[in-house]
Order: structure tokens, then C-alpha cells, then sequence
């Protein structure tokens, strides 16, 4: 969540006729485009696109690499290759059809609103990784409670009875899949377990429902390269969509009839928030003129956990639970999440002070611009402690964002 988006208000509570104004460009230069008339209706942002799949496409890259390298020597042979998004490009291909048949409502402005940013292509990192894990599980070593392969009909079939789920709701029962079992899986000759593909599913669900709220508090003007929700249909419908997409999720999560698997996805959801909230102050007790400590940073990692890896960490726990993993194997599942959740994040902050000015159309990174100190400035501030009070004020006055860009890239350099 950004905390203090000025540049984003101004737009946002900018006309409905200037609204295309605001989209020559994407939310990390919008200032720049305000002035603009220049109307351009399919928004595209080079900042965001740009920044992101290269660094996607790098760690797609590093990742077969490293899996390549480390089979090819176990196997004591040279030049196995390995593609990460092969190995599941069957499963992801049902994905978003999946996800949009869990959504679906008999409301139609509903159905658009909380259907809207499964529309966008997205590179969907979480299910990628949930499904990855998910196969990883079924070569792992097994524990004894597991009980052999659950059914399609399983995960879909109500626990209540259906008069009971559908009682007196005016939406039409054929288009609610609280009332009608209709997502299926076509057969993959993969060992993926069909409760595992629907844990990817409620993984995207979970994220996608963070997205629509975040971009209310933000006042997000774009999100995967189209106006955010907010920006299309307003904040109310936008929240209450972020809500829908909750219960739906707690909906097909029940039907997983697991219980463990239940309390580590409702406690992503608490995660979330509390991350959210731990942004909201760049230290723990929020002082006018903090002091550098070793507490500083355990901070800045606990609200990067809770905000950026809890959801990867504890779905990937949950699919080593649905694939029956012994306990070792379900630790290491849930490791390997948190500790890729958090590089993410870490190398997502580091970018936004590594890319140019002339890339960012901009002097200094956003999330300063947005009062936010992370990682590259918690470093630069224990080797310059007159940095506390830029901190302690989000750094608010003229030439804060500009001193602490020019000593954390400074301290980058040396
Ligand atoms: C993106 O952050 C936002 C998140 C990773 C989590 C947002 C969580 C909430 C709003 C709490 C409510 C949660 C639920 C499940 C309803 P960002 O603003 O740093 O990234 P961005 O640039 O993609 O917006
Ligand atoms: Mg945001």
C-alpha cells in the first residue's frame, strides 16, 4: 500500500472527461502527463512493462539455470534443460477460465467489475509458483496421512445443502457457482492433484482481491496496463469487488475440505492487512527523528513478509498439505515461498531506485516519492544517520526525495 500518493489524488479526483489525459503514461509518471491532451486510448506503460518482464524474464532464465545445472550434475551429464513455465503450461492455460467460472454472478455489473483484472494478461507468479510446488510434491516422500488422490467432484460439490447456499439470492443459479458445480479440468497427464490446481486458483484470487483494495488506497490510476477498478467503476465497487472475490475464494477454499490448508489461507488474509498496516510508518513506533538499529530492518523484513511473501510462503505449504509431503518436505515448501517472496520484494524496491531517471521520467524512485523507506534506503541511513529525520517526516519537504536518491545511490556505488 502507498501511503502518501499526492501525485495520485490530484489525478484521481481529476474529471471523468480528463480521464484519458491521465493515461498517456503509466501511475510511476503521471505528473508528467497531467498537462498532456494528447488522447491515447489503449494505455501502455514503458516504465512498468518494461521494469517488470525483464526482471521476469531474467528470473525465468536464472531459475532454469539453476534447476538445469543442479539435475545435469546430479545426473553426472551436461546440458539438461529445464523450463519452469512449460511444466505447467497446460495447467495455466485453464487458469484464468477457471478463476472468471469461480467469479461468476448472476449481477451483471458485478460480474464485469469482479471479473475485471482477471481480463488482463498478468503473469500470474503465484499459481505458476503454487503449481510448480505442486508437482515438486508428488516426488517428494509421503506422510502417513495421506490417503491417495482426491476426485474433480470433490472440490466442486457444496458442503451445505445447495437451498441453503442459493436460499433467497436473486442471481440466477446457473451463473453462480456457489449454487452449480461447473469448474472442471480437462485431463493433463500431469500429477498435479485437481485440489492443488484449485489452490493455485484461490492463490490468484486472494492476490487479485489485495489488488483491488490496494488501488483504493493508493488511488491507483492503472494496474496491468489498463485504468484501475477504482479509476473504471469507482472505490465502492471496487472494494465491494475485492470483497466478492474473498468470499468466493473462502467458498472453493472450504470445498478443499482440509482444514489445515483453510487456517493457512485465512491467515494470509490477516497477513495482508497487517502488512498493510506495518507500511503505514516507516519504523515501529513512527517517531519524528528515528534512530538507525538492527530494529529498523527486522521491521522493514516482518512488513515484507506479512505484505509480500506470506500469500507465496503459506500457499506453498498448502500445496506440499494437499499433495500429502511429509512434515520435512511441507517445511521446506513453505521455506522456499518466504525466502522467494521476500528476494521479490527486496529486488522490487531495489529497482525503483536502479532505474533511470530518464526511464522513470522522473528525478527519484516512487516509493520515496510515496514516503515509503525500504531496503536501499535502510542501508544508506545506517551510514547516515542525519537520513532519521527525512524518514521520520516520509520525506515531505522539498529536496528530501533528492538527498536521500543522491546517498543511497552513493552508498550503491561504493
Ligand atoms: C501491492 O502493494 C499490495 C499488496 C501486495 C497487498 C495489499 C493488501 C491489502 C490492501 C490488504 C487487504 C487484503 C485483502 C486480501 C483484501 P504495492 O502498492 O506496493 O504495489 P503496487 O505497485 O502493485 O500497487
Ligand atoms: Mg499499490
Amino acid at each position: 500500500m502507498r501511503i502518501r500518493s499526492s501525485r495520485a489524488s490530484l489525478l484521481f479526483n481529476s474529471s471523468a472527461t480528463s480521464r484519458l489525459q491521465l493515461f498517456h503514461s503509466c501511475s510511476r509518471c503521471q505528473l508528467t502527463s497531467q498537462t498532456s491532451s494528447r488522447p491515447l486510448p489503449t494505455f501502455t506503460s514503458p516504465h512498468i512493462s518494461r521494469r517488470r518482464q525483464s526482471s521476469w524474464a531474467q528470473a525465468v532464465a536464472v531459475a532454469s539455470n539453476v534447476f538445469s545445472n543442479a539435475t545435469a550434475r546430479a545426473a553426472g551429464q551436461g546440458d539438461i534443460s529445464v523450463d519452469p513455465l512449460r511444466m505447467v503450461a497446460k495447467e495455466m492455460k485453464f487458469l484464468t477460465g477457471n478463476i472468471q467460472q469461480i467469479l461468476g454472478s448472476g449481477h451483471p455489473s458485478l460480474d464485469t467489475v469482479a471479473k475485471y483484472y482477471t481480463q488482463a494478461e498478468g503473469k500470474h507468479v503465484r499459481p505458476l509458483i503454487v503449481l510448480l510446488m505442486s508437482r515438486a510434491s508428488a516426488l517428494a516422500p509421503k506422510s502417513p496421512r495421506y490417503n491417495g488422490q482426491q476426485s474433480t467432484a470433490d472440490i466442486d460439490s457444496s458442503i451445505s445443502p445447495m437451498s441453503i447456499l442459493s436460499d433467497v439470492n436473486p442471481n440466477s443459479p446457473t451463473t453462480n457457482p456457489i449454487s452449480a458445480s461447473q469448474t472442471s479440468y480437462p485431463t493433463t497427464d500431469s500429477d498435479i492433484l485437481p485440489s492443488q490446481r484449485r489452490l493455485a486458483e484461490i492463490t490468484e484470487l486472494i492476490h487479485t482481491a489485495s489488488l483491488l483494495h490496494d488501488d483504493v488506497i493508493d488511488h491507483a490510476v492503472s494496474r496491468r496496463g489498463s485504468p484501475s477498478a477504482n479509476l473504471e467503476f469507482g472505490n465502492k465497487m471496487a472494494v465491494l469487488a475485492g470483497d466478492f472475490l474473498l468470499s468466493r475464494a473462502s467458498v472453493a477454499l472450504a470445498r478443499l475440505r482440509d482444514a489445515e490448508v483453510t487456517e493457512l489461507l485465512a491467515t494470509v488474509i490477516a497477513n495482508l492487512v497487517e502488512g498493510e498496516f506495518m507500511q503505514l510508518k516507516n519504523t515501529a513506533r513512527d517517531e519524528k527523528n528515528p534512530v538507525w538499529t538492527e530494529d529498523t530492518v527486522t521491521y522493514y523484513l516482518q512488513k515484507t513478509y506479512l505484505k509480500s511473501a506470506s500469500l507465496i510462503s503459506k500457499s506453498c505449504r498448502a500445496a506440499a498439505l494437499l499433495g500429502g509431503s511429509d512434515a520435512a518436505t511441507v517445511d521446506s515448501a513453505y521455506s522456499y515461498g518466504k525466502n522467494l517472496g521476500l528476494a521479490f520484494q527486496l529486488v522490487d524496491d531495489m529497482l525503483d531506485y536502479t532505474i533511470s531517471e530518464k526511464e522513470l521520467g522522473k528525478p527519484a524512485g516512487a516509493d520515496l516519492e510515496l514516503g515509503l523507506a525500504t531496503a536501499p534506503l535502510l542501508f544508506a541511513w545506517k551510514d547516515n544517520q542525519e537520513l532519521g529525520a527525512l524518514v521520520g517526516r516520509k520525506f515531505a519537504e522539498e529536496g528530501d526525495v533528492a538527498r536521500v536518491s543522491q546517498v543511497s545511490k552513493l552508498k550503491d556505488e561504493s
